[in-house]
C-alpha cells in the first residue's frame, strides 16, 4: 500500500496504539502504581486528581529538600506557592548530590560539536566546572537575586553557566544564541543583568556566528552590564573591551571547585525565559527552585521512562524552554546521560542525527515536528544508513504532529516498536501538562491526557466544559512547575492568562477533546506565530517592520507551511513617495532579521496601500489571514477602512 493511503487508512480506522504488556511492565510510572496499589491508568489519573496528595507523594522520588515543606500547596490566585516553607536549591539535587555519590564517575553530558570535536563530562567533572565558574562569579561581586544573561550556543559550557548561577542564588536568563543583537539587548534591559556570560563564536552549518561581536552590539545600551565573561570556543579574533570583558578560562583558573550552594527558599527565583506573547515586547517569565525541579523531574521520569542505563537525547536548543527544562534540570536531577549537539541537524549531511545516534546509541530522542518533516523530505535512505535499534522511545513537542509526519517518526525512526510522546507544554508551564505515559494507548496527533495531577478542559467562550469541538484549552488546578508570574508585570500576567476565566489559566491554544478525554490541540488562539515550534509574536514582528525608516505600517500573519508549520506573511505600508522593489523587500526581510533573529524573517511581504483595523486602530490580523487563504472575510462593517480589504488584492 502507498505510503498516502496507508495514512489514510490509519486515520480513518482511528486506530490506537497500545505499548506491549511487556514494555508497561518496566516502566517507572508502573513501578510506582504497584507501590501505590494502583491497577490502571485511568486510576492513575483518578487518584492524582487529590492534587496535593499525588505531587507531595511524588516528590518524595526526585527531590531532597534541605528542609522539608510545611505545607504542600498555597493558592492565592494567581499566585501559587509550592512545597511552602522548604529550604531547597535545584542544584543541589542536580549535580551536588550526584558527585558526592554513586553517580560521580556516571556521564552526564556527551557532547558533539558540529566539526565533530566530541567531550564526555562526569557528574563529578561537572561539578567542579561549576563550581569553579560560581567561585569566580561570587568575586565579581554577583550575589544571590543578582540577573546574569547568558548568550551561549549548545555546548556544554551552556548548562554550567546555568547552574553556577543557580548554585550562588543568582536569576540566569538565557538568550537563545540564533536571536540578533537588538532582541539579546532588549533581553539583558529588561532583567537589567549585571554580567553576561558568551564565547568568542560557534560553529553553525560549516559557519562560525560571532556571538562576542553580537554581545558587544547588544552592549552598545546595556548600562546594568558590568561584566562580560568570554568562553573560547573557535579561538577566533574577537573585539575586546579591557575593562569590561574576561575570558571565563582566566577567571576560574585560581578558583576552588568546592563551592558552597546556596540555600533558597523553594519559592526563591531560579530563572527568568523570555517568551513571546501577543504585544510588541516579550515576557519575562519565572521559574522557581523547587516546584519547577518537582514538576520537571517526576514527568521527565514518567513519560521519557528514564533509566541508570539510558541515553537520552532532547535535541532542542537549551535557548528554549524545553532545553532549560529537558537537557539541564531534570535529567541532572535523574542523574541521567544526555546528548548535547551543537549543529545544524543536516549538517554536513542529512544523517547527522541517525548517525549520532548510532555513534553513542542513543535510546530515547526527543524533537519536534518540524525536524521530523525537514527528514522526511530528505527520505529515509538517509536514515536506513545506520542501525537505529538502540531506540525504545520517541518523544515530539512544539507544534501539533500531523499524523504523516507521526506515521513517519513511528514507522523510520522507531521501527515500529516505539511509542512516541506526544507532549503538550509551554514556556510558561515549565513541565509537560498534557502528555501521554508509555502505558497510554496513543492516537497519532493528539498529545492524549493530562499528566496525572494536572487538571486541563476545553472551555467555550462561556467558560462551559465542551467535548468535540474546537475552544480555549485550561488548566484549572495550579500545578508545580506553574510559572511565578513574569518579570515587572503583574498586570499583564493577570491578564494575559488569568482574566478571561476566574482562577483558571489560558493557555493560548485552541483544542479538543473527544469522546475518549483525549486533548487534540490545534494551534494558537492568539496572535502569536508558531515557527517551526518556535513561539514568535505577530507584534513583535510588526514592530520590528515599523522600526525601518520607510515603513509606515505593517501586519503580519501566518500561513501554513509545509516544513515549518507556519510561515511569516508581512502587508506593509511604505511611507509617503517610497517606491516599493523586490530589493527593498529583501532589506525589509534583512532588517527584521537583524532586529530579531533569523527564525523571524518575513518569508513573503507584500505592499500595500491599506491595512484593515478596528475603529480603535487595532490591526484585523485574522481577516487579512481569511483573505489570504481564500476564506470569507464575514462582516466587515466594523473596520475603520474597510476597502483595506480590497487593497489586499492589489498587494505587489
Ligand atoms: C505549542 C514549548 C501541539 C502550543 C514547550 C503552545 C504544542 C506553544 C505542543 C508553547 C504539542 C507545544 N502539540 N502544540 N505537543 N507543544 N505546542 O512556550 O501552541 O515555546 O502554546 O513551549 O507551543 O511554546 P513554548
Amino acid at each position: 500500500m502507498a505510503e498516502k493511503e496507508h495514512i489514510a487508512v490509519l486515520l480513518d480506522e482511528k486506530r490506537v496504539f497500545k505499548p506491549s504488556k511487556e514494555f508497561v511492565e518496566k516502566t517507572n510510572v508502573k513501578k510506582w502504581m504497584d507501590k501505590h496499589g494502583i491497577k490502571t491508568y485511568d486510576e492513575l489519573l483518578k487518584k492524582a486528581e487529590d492534587y496535593e496528595w499525588f505531587w507531595g507523594e511524588v516528590s518524595k522520588e526526585v527531590v531532597n529538600w534541605i528542609e522539608p515543606p510545611r505545607k504542600i500547596l498555597e493558592w492565592n490566585p494567581p499566585y501559587a506557592n509550592w512545597f511552602v516553607g522548604a529550604k531547597y536549591n535545584i542544584v543541589h539535587d542536580a549535580l551536588d548530590r550526584h558527585a558526592k555519590g554513586d553517580k560521580k564517575d556516571k556521564i552526564a553530558y556527551i557532547f558533539e560539536g558540529e566539526p565533530g570535536d566530541t567531550r564526555k563530562i562526569t557528574y563529578g567533572e561537572l561539578y567542579k566546572e561549576v563550581n569553579k565558574l560560581a567561585n569566580a562569579l561570587k568575586k565579581l561581586g554577583i550575589k544571590k537575586g543578582d540577573r546574569v544573561s547568558i548568550y551561549l550556543p549548545m555546548i556544554p559550557e551552556l548548562p554550567i553557566a546555568m547552574l553556577a548561577c543557580a548554585k550562588i542564588g543568582a536569576i540566569h536568563s538565557v538568550v537563545f544564541s540564533g536571536f540578533s543583537a537588538l532582541a539579546l539587548r532588549e533581553r539583558i534591559n529588561d532583567c537589567e543583568a549585571k554580567a553576561v556570560i558568551t564565547c568568542d563564536s560557534f560553529y553553525r552549518r560549516g559557519k562560525k556566528v560571532p556571538l562576542k561581536k553580537q554581545t558587544d552590539e547588544a552592549l552598545e545600551d546595556a548600562p546594568s552590564v558590568e561584566h562580560v565573561i568570554v568562553y573560547r570556543r573557535t579561538g577566533d579574533e574577537i573585539p575586546w573591551d579591557e575593562k569590561r570583558d574576561l575570558w571565563w578560562h582566566e577567571i576560574i583558573k585560581d578558583m576552588s571547585d568546592e563551592c558552597e550552594t546556596e540555600t533558597m527558599d523553594a519559592n526563591d527565583p531560579l530563572f527568568f525565559l523570555y517568551t513571546s506573547g501577543t504585544t510588541g515586547k516579550p515576557k519575562g517569565v519565572i521559574h522557581c527552585h523547587g516546584g519547577y525541579a518537582v514538576g520537571t523531574a517526576v514527568t521527565l521520569k514518567w513519560v521519557f521512562d528514564i533509566k541508570d542505563d539510558d541515553i537520552y537525547w532532547c535535541a532542542a536548543d537549551i535557548g528554549w524552554i524545553t532545553g532549560h527544562s529537558y537537557i539541564v534540570y531534570a535529567p541532572l536531577i535523574l542523574g541521567a546521560t544526555s546528548i548535547i549537539y551543537e549543529g545544524a541537524p543536516n549538517y554536513p549531511n542529512p544523517d547527522r542525527w541517525w548517525e549520532i545516534i548510532e555513534k553513542y546509541k542513543v535510546t530515547i530522542l526527543y524533537t519536534s515536528p518540524t525536524s521530523i518533516r525537514l527528514f522526511m523530505r530528505y527520505g529515509e535512505e538517509w536514515v536506513k544508513k545506520h542501525d537505529l535499534n538502540s531506540i525504545r522511545l520517541l518523544g515530539s513537542v512544539g507544534e501539533p504532529i500531523n499524523p504523516e509526519a507521526w506515521i513517519w517518526y513511528y514507522t523510520h525512526i522507531g521501527g515500529k516498536k516505539c511509542q512516541i510522546m506526544d507532549t503538550w507544554w509551554q514556556t510558561e508551564t515549565g513541565q509537560f501538562c498534557i502528555t501521554p505515559l508509555p502505558i497510554t494507548p496513543l492516537k497519532p496527533g493528539s498529545a492524549t491526557k493530562p499528566f496525572p495531577g494536572v487538571s486541563a478542559d476545553v472551555y467555550d467562550n462561556e467558560g462551559k466544559s465542551i467535548k468535540n469541538a474546537g475552544g480555549n484549552l485550561v488548566l484549572t488546578h495550579p500545578w508545580p512547575a506553574m510559572l511565578k508570574g513574569l518579570y515587572k508585570a503583574d498586570e499583564r500576567y493577570r491578564q494575559t492568562y488569568w482574566s478571561r476565566f476566574k482562577n483558571t489559566y489560558l493557555a493560548g491554544d485552541v483544542a479538543r477533546k473527544d469522546d475518549d478525554g483525549y486533548f487534540w490541540i490545534q494551534g494558537r488562539a492568539d496572535d502569536v506565530l508558531n515557527v517551526s515550534g518556535h513561539r514568535i509574536g505577530n507584534s513583535e514582528v510588526e514592530s520590528a517592520l515599523v522600526s525601518h525608516e520607510k515603513v509606515a505600517e505593517a501586519a503580519v500573519i501566518g500561513k501554513p507551511h509545509e516544513l515549518k508549520g507556519e510561515s511569516i506573511v508581512a502587508f506593509v505600508v511604505l511611507k509617503k513617495d517610497v517606491e516599493p522593489s523586490d530589493e527593498l523587500k529583501k532589506e525589509l526581510r534583512e532588517h527584521v532579521a537583524k532586529q530579531m533573529g533569523k527564525i523571524a524573517r518575513p518569508d513573503e511581504i507584500w505592499f500595500v496601500a491599506d491595512v484593515p483595523k478596528t475603529r480603535s486602530g487595532k490591526i484585523m490580523r485574522r481577516l487579512i489571514r481569511a483573505k489570504v487563504l481564500g476564506q470569507g472575510t464575514g462582516d466587515t462593517s466594523t473596520l475603520a477602512n474597510p476597502d483595506a480589504i480590497k487593497e489586499l488584492e492589489k498587494a505587489k
